[in-house]
């Protein structure tokens, strides 16, 4: 269900994305889905409106003891499903340049579009580690709809 940024759930949120200041730069601006189990939260997207028609999935998370379940790729689709009914042309993510995302995105449709060298160095001021590899480059994957 959508709920207004001011009562997403932040622990969800900065499981994808590391940095309080940058969820708290966009999410104002975004759009907010939150899907519960027993009245806690399960799971949490965010898109926003990057240009006419073009959306950005800024945030996607499941809580970490319900993640390999499916949800997050039924999350996932509805999120592409919200960004279709909003009529968008595409839909935009970035992500790490490695680990299990890249699968779980290409599977849905999205499709590399481009690598922005060193985003992780420059935008964040703490190395952010993965499986004991630091994130460096954002690869940026794109959903055209049709
Ligand atoms: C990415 C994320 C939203 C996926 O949600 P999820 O509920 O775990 O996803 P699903 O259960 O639908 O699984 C999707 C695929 O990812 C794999 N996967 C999920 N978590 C995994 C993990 N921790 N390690 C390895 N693979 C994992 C699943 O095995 C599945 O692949 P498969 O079908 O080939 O087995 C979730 O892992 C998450 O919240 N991660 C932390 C936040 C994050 O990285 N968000 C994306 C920012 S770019």
């Amino acid at each position: 269900m959508e709920v207004s940024p001011t009562e997403a759930p932040m622990d969800l949120l900065l499981e994808a994305d590391p940095s309080r200041e940058k969820i708290e730069g966009y999410l104002p601006r975004s759009r907010c889905f939150v899907a519960t189990l027993d009245g806690a939260p399960a799971g949490v997207y965010v898109v926003l409106e990057t240009a006419p028609a073009e959306y950005e999935l800024m945030n996607i998370a499941v809580a970490p003891h319900l993640q390999g379940k499916g949800i997050g790729t039924t999350l996932l689709r509805h999120a592409i499903a919200t960004v279709r009914e909003l009529g968008a042309r595409r839909l935009e993510v970035g992500t790490g340049t490695f680990g299990h995302q890249l699968a779980y995105y290409q599977r849905e449709g999205f499709r590399v579009s481009r690598v922005d060298r060193d985003f992780f160095l420059e935008n964040y001021p703490e190395p952010i580690y993965e499986n004991g590899i630091q994130h460096k480059d954002m690869l940026r994957l794109v959903l055209e709809y049709r």
